[in-house]
């Protein structure tokens, strides 16, 4: 066979894809990795469907030919837009407004992009009959089914050069730094670049701890005549009290998160007489190029999405386990969250301090 040539094996269809739920850095490797191969080994033909479910629901698609993925991997984001508005929401019209929107267009499936929200939603519509394959995303890394989800390292590297930066204006002048970072209900980020960048204590959603371990922690940094660096999940809770985020709910209904650094701050200041100010990363974690290797999976799980949809293998998400790219059920995939296991945050807390 001459190189490059096309290795189609049966007729070519129409797949739609849509990127839902919080962006995050690969998104637009996934696209590109889906259309590129969709077109040169199967034929496949493409529509983009815009700001997620809401595109599908309201109608607003349109052609995705190969020479619109071009290069596309290296930038933040996603081509398509996205939101966090479900096909199941008042006066949305569910699946069959789906149906009637696939049908209009012509797609034979549609590959859906996202997170927990996402994914439980891709679920709900195969089992009413849509044809969907999901892929994985996003920087929390609390997928149970997949080892790791691209944009996650992203988020790291990002969180982790930024605690760096503001350890060299702590220690100038000598105060306390209480680092958020995000994760929803779990600690992965604040964990990983927490070791990462020798932070003094992690504080994670899945082990509370009280006041009195964090000032210990703070004053037993100072004493050694360091600055401390305190990295705290979003989620975190402390042990006993009602030191919490309240930002509502977003469109999904889940809770928004973000502010628990803010809050920290002052109890610790007052409790230890230590200068102490509070620093939110924020979307920051999700801005920008990916790194090589978020490139990567999401190009993996790009081409392995389509093989799955040229398989018909409906209702499943791709996912990586040790190196290799599997597909899973969709009700495996959302059935449970994972969060930091308690030896993984004690093996980093035998340094805090
Ligand atoms: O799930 C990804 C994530 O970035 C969380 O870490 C964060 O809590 C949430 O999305 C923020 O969502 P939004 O961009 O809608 O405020």
């Amino acid at each position: 066979m001459v190189s490059g040539a096309r290795t189609r094996q049966t007729e070519p269809v129409k797949i739609g894809i849509l990127t839902s739920g919080g962006d995050c850095p690969g998104l637009n490797a996934v696209i590109r990795g889906i259309v590129l191969k969709g077109d040169k080994v199967y034929e496949h033909t493409f529509v983009g469907i815009r700001d997620g479910y809401r595109g599908l629901v309201e109608d607003d698609v349109f052609t995705l030919p190969r020479k619109q993925v071009r290069g596309l991997s290296k930038q933040g984001g996603t081509i398509l837009g996205t939101s966090r508005m479900g096909p199941y929401g008042e006066g949305a019209g569910g699946a069959e407004r789906v149906k009637e929107v696939m049908e209009k267009h012509e797609m034979d499936g549609f590959i859906a992009i996202g997170g927990e929200g996402t994914l439980t939603v891709a679920r709900m519509l195969h089992d009413e009959g849509v044809p969907v394959v999901g892929v994985p995303k996003t920087i929390d890394n609390d997928l149970s089914a997949t080892d790791v989800t691209f944009g996650f390292e992203t988020a790291v590297a990002i969180a982790t050069e930024s605690i760096d930066r503001l350890r060299t204006t702590a220690e100038s002048h000598h105060r306390c730094m209480v680092v958020e970072v995000m994760g929803r209900h779990a600690g992965w980020i604040a964990l990983n670049a927490g070791i990462a960048s020798g932070a003094h204590a992690i504080l994670i959603p899945e082990v509370p701890v009280t006041i009195e371990q964090v000032t210990d922690w703070v004053r037993a940094t100072v004493n050694r005549g360091r600055a401390p660096v305190i990295v705290v999940a979003e989620g975190f809770r402390l042990a006993g009290e009602d030191v919490s985020a309240k930002h509502g709910v977003d469109h999904m209904g889940r809770p928004r998160f973000g502010g628990i650094a803010d809050q920290l701050s002052p109890v610790i200041e007052e409790r230890t007489g230590i200068e102490t100010r509070s620093m939110t990363l924020g979307h920051l974690q999700r801005g920008g190029v990916p790194t090589s290797y978020d490139r990567v999976l999401a190009t993996r799980f790009g081409t392995h999405a389509i093989d799955a949809v040229h398989r018909k293998e409906w209702g499943t998400m791709v996912a990586l386990r040790g190196i290799d790219i599997v597909s899973v059920q969709l009700a495996e995939a959302t059935s449970e969250l994972k969060t930091v296991p308690r030896h993984r945050w004690d093996e980093a807390a035998i340094l805090f301090g």
